[in-house]
């Protein structure tokens, strides 16, 4: 058919998916084009890749991404301001390698966050400014990163602050995954609310949603939607992609034998995981105002090198010849 997903949402919200610039050429291209109307750099914008050294910026795979959007009309998420993740070797240390202090990080992350937030204004309509700052052991409340052992909490109100004060009309996120999980949920709500009391310019809360076919289930997802919104935050799903395997938490090697199938059975569970949550997206057509895949299609999918390298995955809506999945058709089959 003529529609693309983006158009059977088109009174719903926005349809992105994450992309590097070899995806905007060719077939894939025109594929984006007709399916999606938002996109998310998927490596391009964090702090290694653009800010290679001190007083270096690499623009040209952001450049070419926001280029591709404004010609064809698409809006872009920007992907992200400050994370553990992806850092460039030299934010943490002096000339001599030792740690840095406070005062010289906080300047660090203000120059790259002013610089990286104004050269988009107005091409980038929102940020994830914060990605992934809440521990995954339960006992802890923040990561125990380089951002959080130098600076403490103060980091985050900052960096809001600092993309606020480069563009003010972006919408500021808070982006992190395994959400729905009720002992996570509770402390990036107090996180949350905390920024919120204290005036800290944030919009919304971005749930990743790196799912599988076994979670969250639809009340977990319903709970946890619920919960932002009476905090008076937008709710985005930003990387969603729903694994045929179950979530780990470490990566490691691929174990003899282990090959991972695509049987029918996990099709059907995917298939019908993928209805149930989109179910609750139009559901909450007032908290939601955006969702966005973590790539293009299982042809090639970031799930196929983690946390297993060498295990196929299979989490998207159109399979390896980019034609729609059962999954597709389900959820764009609504009235
Ligand atoms: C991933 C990319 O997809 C990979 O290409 C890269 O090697 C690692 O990062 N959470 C995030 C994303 O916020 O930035 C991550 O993207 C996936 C998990």
């Amino acid at each position: 058919s003529d529609m693309g997903l983006k158009d059977y949402y088109k009174n719903y919200f926005p349809v992105g998916v994450a992309v590097g610039p070899r995806n905007l050429a060719g077939p894939e291209a025109e594929f984006i084009i007709k399916q999606f109307n938002s996109l998310t750099p998927e490596n391009a914008m964090k702090m290694g890749p653009i800010h290679p050294q001190e007083n270096q910026y690499f623009w040209r795979d952001a450049d070419s991404i926001v280029n591709f959007a404004q010609h064809h009309g698409l809006r872009v998420r920007g992907h992200n301001l400050c994370w553990h993740e992806q850092t460039p070797n030299w934010i943490f240390k002096d000339s001599l390698g030792h740690q840095v202090t406070k005062a010289v990080l906080l300047k660090r992350l203000h120059d790259h966050i002013q610089t990286v937030v104004s050269r988009y204004k107005g091409k980038i309509y929102a940020w994830d400014v914060v990605n992934e700052a809440i521990a995954d052991d339960k006992t802890q409340f923040l990561r125990n990163s380089p951002w959080y052992q130098i600076c403490g909490e103060d980091f985050i109100a900052k960096a809001f602050e600092y993309a606020h004060e480069a563009d003010p009309k972006a919408v500021l996120f808070y982006n992190d995954y395994n959400t729905e999980r009720p002992e996570k949920l509770e402390r990036i709500y107090r996180l949350l609310k905390k920024l919120i009391d204290a005036k800290v310019p944030i919009n919304a809360v971005g749930l990743q949603a790196h799912w599988s076919v076994y979670e969250p289930s639809a009340t977990e997802l319903r709970n946890t939607i619920e919960k932002f919104a009476s905090l008076g935050l937008k709710v985005q799903i930003t990387e969603l992609d729903v694994s045929i395997y179950p979530w780990e938490k470490e990566r490691r090697e691929l174990r003899p034998g282990e090959k991972g199938e695509y049987t029918p059975e996990l099709e059907q569970k995917q298939t019908a995981k993928y209805k149930e949550v989109f179910d609750v997206f139009r559901q909450y057509k007032k908290d939601i105002t955006g969702v966005t895949f973590w790539n293009i299609s299982d042809r090639y999918t970031w799930l196929d090198t983690y946390p297993v390298a060498g295990r196929k995955n299979f989490p998207l809506l159109f399979d390896t010849n980019l034609q729609p999945k059962k999954a597709f058709y389900e959820v764009t089959n609504f009235k």
